[in-house]
């Protein structure tokens, strides 16, 4: 009878929560935990069985019963079964229950594991010993490792818990502020406030020892950063962010912050970057610490943007929760847009809405696979879960949200927004719910707009032509493969005509397309009130999609893309169109609409670029030119590199080695990037210099010589010329590693290890990442082979791939060693060789990955047998290599 309720997606709804009154008593040196939980709900209908989750918990059947809260009667059942599968318990009855309001009370005990879920254990070191600090990560179904609890986000209740024999130094935290704190000895029983009604993957505790830094908003509401001991300073970039992006979100959704404190936690370790949880969020130490002294640009950057999208998510997520994972992207899209303008408006100098171009291309580059999904994902078991937080909910999802800001105005937008939080405040919504609002506010057929974006996977590339004094567009599915797509979307069209004054907008409702020229030139003249040819003689270059806020691409025909060339060097184009025309080449390439050399010569109209986000893209096009090159012309590499450092050259001359007193915050992240491409593509001068300067850091941490910028530049210049025989290098970088307790610098240097063209070191280095001296959090950064180590890292997962499964496989990072060994491949021979591998070590939590990585290795193959048949390209490349720039 029970196993009826064996892989159901959703729970039954004999029952609705409507309290929990948890208990829990972590012992941390045992690593475990005891609890017990009364949960008050409403029985809905006639029942035998009351159905909620639990997994990997000893729930004692003596401890269950159930009361009715008008009478004396108690009822034990029969029978309390787990299904570890699907993560239920279900409770059967001998006879049926009432209906009306009860409590379910059910005693239970766990494990404090080190899998970085559930009720977890991290540890840390104070005076030299080591310790444990007990934690929890719920989201997304995981509160159910904890309590027995209706795990799933629409079943909102109140939760008040309560903390019982945590050792009386320790920092005990919940959601909400202690209401009573009784100390016994040496431990003490801490219980909090009762929070709001909220969802169960938002509950969190965290017992360990910290110190903090504390700060209030305008309001009163108190915010604290709560850092390993002694390191409460670092802690203080997150703190005023904090404070002021509170603020900030109180006025833009016109609702104050929820609960009356916030805490901001750094935990050792930890699998995804933050948890939003309820007035408690949690942090990998790297995005919440920074050391004015080791920490880079980019650390600031990220510390402030995580801290931006986890307090976004107070409102929009906490406050209002999608109804269920398939809506997953509400929460996750919209907070990774919103940080997007908190950032801005905490740090203009910052240009975050050019750097958010890079959202949309990982977006782009992820939905241009057949094995992608929509963004409204159907969701069957709570184990497809983890899988969909990828660049599909959180930048596909935050680049339609721009899309659809631009298209609709940042006003009517944000009232909207206003109203939909207003709406749904303590309670749940569904993506048409985010249309509904936003259709009212703006007048606009949202809904049937954005269904074409939300409900179907993939996106459109428009061609463009002129002919016949008209453009003619024409949309069809975009796919890396080359195949194309049967998907039609409404596009919102915007040009610009040899002048950002010169503009037009109009939604692509159809296949194709045409609009006249002569008319959209000549209405323009008179806005703008010059004649088209006298338009400071820049016409003729037509930009779509202009600053690429659409989520589409763009393929010009030849004569519109030789002029936007023209307008890339003679620099009359913005950063963010020059990133969308290099961008859409590069993907155009890949699905070999356009051949190799074609976008190497477009690549040389940015031999002027200084954009910090432009430039960082080339680097990342170059890279994969790079790779797929070593398989396909390994003859023409050299010269290969030698163009991409002829590119570089004028901005690393401009910006030089050492920091100039007062420069941006831009500059510093680009000459960071800069070096470790030179350095990457081989340059030797690069490299020489940056490891005389490595020398000098290795003597002295604090050497002006090697400021934290320009770090995982000289560690991968200091990886190119280690061999077996010549490991001094190596041995040194793992010095810094060793004694370094800044979880950035490690970060940096494990990022940095595995670019050693050496394929022994590699292995050296891809076991290093299985001892204990790398936490299994940082594992996947040191994962960056080049296609000198693809094939070692290949044999070495596989030779590993029972420790790696055990030790990852109940979360997301797993999938992180998929795509990372197996993306780069590009050859059939691979995919049937992968395919028969995990064949025979089949893995649920890597379904997805596994194809997206597969069908990535096709694509390459495909576009390595395009190059090679692709006439005179050695002619073409040597003759850019000695270009003189
Ligand atoms: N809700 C997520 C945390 C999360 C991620 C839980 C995956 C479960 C599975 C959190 O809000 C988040 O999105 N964190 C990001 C950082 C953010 C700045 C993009 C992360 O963890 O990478
Ligand atoms: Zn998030």
């Amino acid at each position: 009878m029970a196993e009826q309720f064996k892989g159901q997606p959703r729970l039954p709804k004999f029952a609705v929560p409507k309290r929990y009154d948890v208990s829990l008593k972590p012992d941390l040196a045992a690593c475990k935990f005891a609890g017990s939980v009364a949960i008050d709900l409403d029985i809905v209908s006639d029942t035998n069985f009351i159905v909620l989750n639990a997994a990997e918990l000893a729930v004692d059947a003596a401890t269950v019963s159930f009361s009715h809260k008008n009478s004396s009667e108690v009822f034990k059942p029969l029978k309390a079964e787990t299904f570890e599968e699907d993560g239920i318990l279900v409770l059967e009855f001998g006879e049926t229950l009432p209906t009306g309001p009860g409590v379910l009370a059910i005693g239970f005990e766990g494990i404090l594991n080190d899998k970085m879920k559930g009720f977890y254990r991290s540890t840390y070191e104070h005076n030299g010993e080591k310790k444990n600090m007990a934690v929890t990560q719920f989201e997304p179904v995981d509160a159910r490792r904890c309590f027995p609890c209706w795990d799933e986000p629409a079943w909102k209740a109140t939760f008040k818990i309560t903390l019982d024999g945590v050792p009386s130094e320790l920092v005990a935290l919940s959601n909400m502020p202690v209401v009573e704190e009784k100390v016994d000895g040496h431990l003490k029983t801490v219980s909090y406030q009762e929070t709001p009604i909220m969802s169960t993957y938002l509950v969190a505790v965290v017992v360990g020892l910290f110190d903090y830094v504390e700060d209030h908003t305008s309001d009163g509401v108190k915010v604290r950063v709560y850092c390993q001991v002694g390191k409460a300073n670092q802690g203080k970039l997150a703190l005023n962010v904090a404070v002021k992006t509170l603020e900030l979100y109180q006025e833009y959704f016109a609702v104050p912050y929820p609960l009356p404190k916030l805490d901001m936690v750094a935990i050792p370790d930890f699998s995804a970057g933050a948890m939003e949880n309820y007035g408690l969020v949690t942090y990998r130490e790297t995005a919440l610490l920074f050391d004015e002294q080791h920490s880079a640009a980019a650390n600031k950057q990220r510390v402030a943007t995580v801290v931006a999208h986890e307090l976004a998510h107070q409102w929009f997520g906490n406050l209002v929760t999608m109804e269920w994972w398939t809506h997953l992207w509400l929460n996750e899209g919209f907070a990774t847009w919103v940080s997007y303008l908190a950032a801005d408006s905490l740090f203009p100098e910052w240009k975050i809405w050019t750097q958010f171009l890079d959202e949309s291309t990982e977006g782009l580059r992820l939905d241009g696979l057949e094995e992608s999904h929509p963004i409204e994902v159907e969701i069957n078991h709570a184990c497809e879960v983890d899988e969909i937080f990828d660049a599909i909910s959180y930048r596909k999802g935050a680049s339609v949200i721009r899309m659809l800001q631009s298209y609709l105005g940042a006003e009517p937008f944000q009232r909207s927004l206003a109203s939909y939080i207003k709406k749904h405040a303590y309670s749940n919504a569904k993506t048409e719910d985010l249309w509904a609002a936003l259709e009212e506010g703006s007048g606009e057929p949202v809904n049937k707009l954005m269904n074409s974006w939300t409900k179907q996977q993939g996106y459109p590339v428009v061609s463009v032509k002129v002919k016949d004094q008209k453009l003619e567009f024409e949309q069809t599915q975009f796919l890396s493969s080359g195949s194309e797509g049967t998907g039609q979307w409404i596009v919102p069209i915007t040009l610009c005509c040899g002048s950002y004054d010169v503009r037009k907008s109009f939604l692509l409702q159809t296949k194709s397309e045409s609009l006249d020229v002569k008319e959209f030139l000549g209405c323009s003249v008179a806005e703008t009130g010059s004649t088209c040819n006298k338009n400071n003689g820049q016409c003729g270059w037509i930009k779509l999609n202009v600053d690429r806020a659409g989520f589409y691409r763009v393929k010009y025909d030849d004569e519109l893309a030789a002029q936007l060339r023209n307008a890339i060097e003679k620099k009359y184009l913005s950063a963010t169109d020059r990133y969308g025309i290099l961008d859409d080449a590069a993907a155009l390439t890949t699905a070999r609409k356009q051949s190799f050399v074609s976008l190497l010569t477009l690549l040389g109209a940015y031999k002027e670029e200084l954009d910090y986000t432009v430039l960082s893209n080339l680097i990342t096009v170059s890279y994969k030119l790079k790779r797929i090159a070593d398989d396909a012309v390994p003859e023409l590499v050299d010269l290969l590199n030698q163009f991409f450092i002829g590119l570089l050259q004028y901005p690393a001359e401009k910006l030089g080695w050492q920091p100039k007193p007062g420069e941006s915050h831009l500059d510093a992240m680009l000459r960071g990037e800069l070096l470790t491409a030179l350095a990457s593509f081989g340059h030797d001068l690069t490299i020489d210099e940056a490891i005389r300067r490595f020398n000098a850091f290795s003597d002295d941490r604090n050497t002006s010589l090697l400021p934290p910028d320009i770090r995982r530049a000289a560690y991968v210049a200091v990886m190119q010329r280690v061999t077996a025989s010549n490991r001094s290098g190596y041995e040194s970088l793992l010095r810094v590693y060793r004694e370094t307790d800044l979880s950035q610098e490690k970060t940096r240097i494990l990022g940095s290890l595995a670019s050693c063209p050496d394929p022994d070191i590699i292995l050296e280095v891809l076991n290093f990442l299985l001892t204990k001296e790398v936490r299994s959090q940082d594992a996947v950064f040191g994962l960056a082979v080049g296609s000198e180590g693809r094939e070692t890292a290949w044999t070495w997962l596989k030779n590993n791939w029972e420790h790696i499964s055990k030790t990852w496989g109940s979360g997301f990072l797993i999938t992180r060693f998929v795509s990372a060994t197996v993306s780069h491949f590009a050859s059939l021979d691979k995919v049937k060789e992968v395919d028969e591998f995990f064949k025979a070590h089949p893995n649920t939590a890597i379904t997805r990955t596994l194809k997206q990585s597969i069908e990535r290795v096709k694509i390459n193959a495909k576009w390595v047998e395009s190059i090679q048949g692709e006439k005179n390209l050695a002619d073409a490349v040597t003759e850019l290599a000695y270009r003189k720039y």
